[in-house]
């Protein structure tokens, strides 16, 4: 295809203004889908996403449109929308040449439209601004052009109004998306580049990377190699999503499509990665690529100890799919044998549980999840805690914590509940501006524990629900944390302890004390429970004893009764943990470790 003909763009929104929405009336006006095999949210493939309105993993389609009797190409490329996914939204930005900033004309602009835009706009792209959802009766398409006009420059006149669910105005975006975007450019005699911005495992086909060519041009059957790793593949098929895959002879300049090389596991065709033909190879890659971080931390148990292997199993299919999941064995004395896995964020960490529990009929236990945390010894050692009750006792020289810088947006009526949140939080203000005269975008910058676990529905609930939040990492800071250790009759329990600030050790102490105080049954002793920093107690409960003499019912005569009753307690016993003498049962676990 003629590069001058191709349009490579993306949608851009925060969560819930309709970007799916307005990418299936593309899909439907341009005839790639039709009415009938129209199932909302095309593009989201995976059930999780489509239940949940979420879209995870990017995908391209090829869309023709004709304008002036010229017909051109567009490539439509999907981003997901969630915070826990910045580095895949920025690689499928990469990918194009321009983006629709789509906004919500009830709405605004929130905090991830600012997010996507400060992206797009280091992408150097060419930005369309766009009001969704003209036809409900609460838009106020004036007041938000107007600000969308003053936040990216431009005149209010200039910004389009389309309904995604009606079909109005959608042409008029397509037609404009053909005036305004540059052709894509690139030397078609220069060695093959093309950008990785996805890649998705497919139980048939094994892993189906999408590709944006930058340079020269790739073709079937044809040696091919990933400049990150320099391993070579062959490429068995290459083609393009209309949306249904469709082989092709090759990808040239500006092209937009998908590979298959035979590879079993998406790490081997990294998003952000840069492929060169094997024969004539590229000197320098694309640049922008980076390893997917995990942030946040948690165990993972099964309930009931012999489906270890299937978890363990489970997980590896999960990793051929998802780059961005690490894990390794860890076993905890309380809950057995299980894993400490990596995830991008609180989000990536729910589907990833979700997914185990469904499709692989797992029950599964979670530890409340943990950020990882730099710990430097005396003698100058560093060690990466990721597991609270592997924290080093003894001689600590510094902690140092993750931090993030958080952009939240909210009108400005609640700007003194966010700042009281965020002081909270241990945040420091960075600075503040406002978008127009009722809404203002604040600046913190803040531990990533303090934000990551509950912080944005506390926002959500203290802004009346018109808070929204983004945030990126930022480096690390030293912080006065402390472990906190919890204790039954003596022993400690590691699937509860935690690493906190110190100012919070004391609250952590006595909510868990209290917690498992409730959901401990009484044993024929007394049961002290603890929360301690070191050998320092710092909380205390205690549940009374009982004598629990299931016989005392019978009166005398019924033996089989008498058996059965005692088979009955046995059978009881199974669902229980030993924490030294004390027999907790596994639902008190579970419940102490979900966050109420
Ligand atoms: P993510 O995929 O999670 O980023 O969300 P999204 O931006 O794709 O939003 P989605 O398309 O799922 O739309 C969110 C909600 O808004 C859904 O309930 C849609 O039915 C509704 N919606 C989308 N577009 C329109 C529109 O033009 N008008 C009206 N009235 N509702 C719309």
């Amino acid at each position: 295809t003629d590069p001058a003909i191709i349009r490579n763009f993306c949608i851009i929104a925060h969560i819930d203004h309709g970007k799916s929405t307005l990418a299936d009336r593309m899909l439907q006006l341009t005839g790639v889908v039709q009415q009938r095999d129209m199932k909302a949210q095309y593009l989201d493939r995976m059930d999780i996403e489509r239940e949940r309105g979420i879209t995870i993993k990017s995908q391209a389609v090829r869309i023709p449109w004709e304008v002036d009797g010229q017909a051109y190409c567009l490539n439509m490329i999907d981003t997901p929308g969630h915070v826990d996914f910045t580095y895949e939204v920025s690689r499928s930005l990469a990918a194009c040449e321009g983006a629709i900033l789509l906004v919500d004309a009830a709405q605004g602009i929130e905090a991830q439209t600012l997010a996507n835009l400060y992206l797009a706009m280091e992408n150097n792209l060419t930005i369309i601004p766009v009001l969704n959802k003209i036809d409900l009766p609460a838009a106020q398409p004036e007041k938000y052009a107007a600000e969308l006009a003053n936040l990216i420059g431009g005149k209010p006149e200039d910004v389009l109004m389309v309904s995604g669910k009606t079909g109005v105005g959608v042409e008029a975006l397509l037609d404009q998306i053909v005036h305004e975007l540059p052709a894509p450019q690139g030397d078609p005699d220069a060695p093959a580049r093309a950008m990785i911005f996805d890649s998705v495992y497919d139980t048939y086909r094994g892993v189906v990377t999408y590709v944006r060519v930058v340079d020269g041009q790739l073709t079937p059957r044809e040696k091919i190699q990933m400049m990150s790793t320099r391993a070579a593949h062959e490429l068995l098929e290459i083609g393009v999503s209309s949306p249904e895959p469709t082989p092709s002879k090759g990808l040239g300049v500006g092209e937009v499509g998908y590979l298959i090389t035979g590879v079993k596991d998406v790490r081997q065709s990294k998003v952000g990665d840069t492929v060169t033909g094997l024969h004539k190879p590229a000197k320098e890659s694309l640049g922008g690529y980076e390893d997917a971080k995990p942030m946040v931390f948690s165990g993972l148990y099964p309930l009931d100890g012999t489906d270890y292997p299937v978890l363990r199993d489970a997980l590896e299919k999960l990793m051929l799919n998802d780059a961005a999941l690490v894990y390794e064995p860890e076993t905890s004395a309380a809950l057995g044998f299980g894993f400490r896995v990596g995830f991008l964020g609180l989000l990536h960490l729910e589907i990833t549980r979700e997914r185990l529990e469904r499709e692989y009929n797992l029950d599964l236990i979670s530890t409340a999840p943990n950020v990882e945390y730099e710990v430097t010894l005396e003698d100058k050692k560093i060690v990466h805690v990721t597991n609270p009750s592997e924290y080093p006792t003894g001689k600590i020289a510094e902690v140092r914590e993750p931090m993030v810088s958080a952009t939240i947006l909210a009108p400005n009526d609640f700007v003194g509940a966010i700042m009281e949140l965020c002081q909270s939080r241990r945040g420091i203000l960075g600075g503040m501006d406002y978008l127009s005269e009722d809404r203002v975008e604040i600046r913190y910058r803040l531990p990533l524990a303090e934000i990551v676990f509950d912080f944005f529905d506390i926002l959500k609930s203290k802004t009346r629900g018109y808070g929204s939040l983004d945030w990126k990492a930022d480096g690390d800071q030293v912080a006065d944390l402390v472990k906190v250790d919890i204790m039954l009759q003596g022993e400690q329990v590691d699937a509860f302890s935690a690493i906190t600030h110190r100012d919070k050790a004391y609250s952590y102490g006595v909510m868990m004390t209290g917690k498992l105080r409730e959901l401990i049954p009484r044993q024929q002793f007394e049961v002290p429970i603890q929360a301690a920093i070191g050998a320092r107690i710092i909380a205390r409960e205690n549940i009374r004893a009982i004598r629990k003499d299931v016989l005392a019912k019978c009166y005398g005569g019924d033996i089989t009764r008498k058996r059965k009753l005692l088979e009955k307690q046995k059978e009881g016993k199974k669902r229980m943990k030993m924490v030294g003498r004390v027999e907790v049962p596994q639902e008190a676990f579970i419940a102490a470790l979900s966050s109420e």
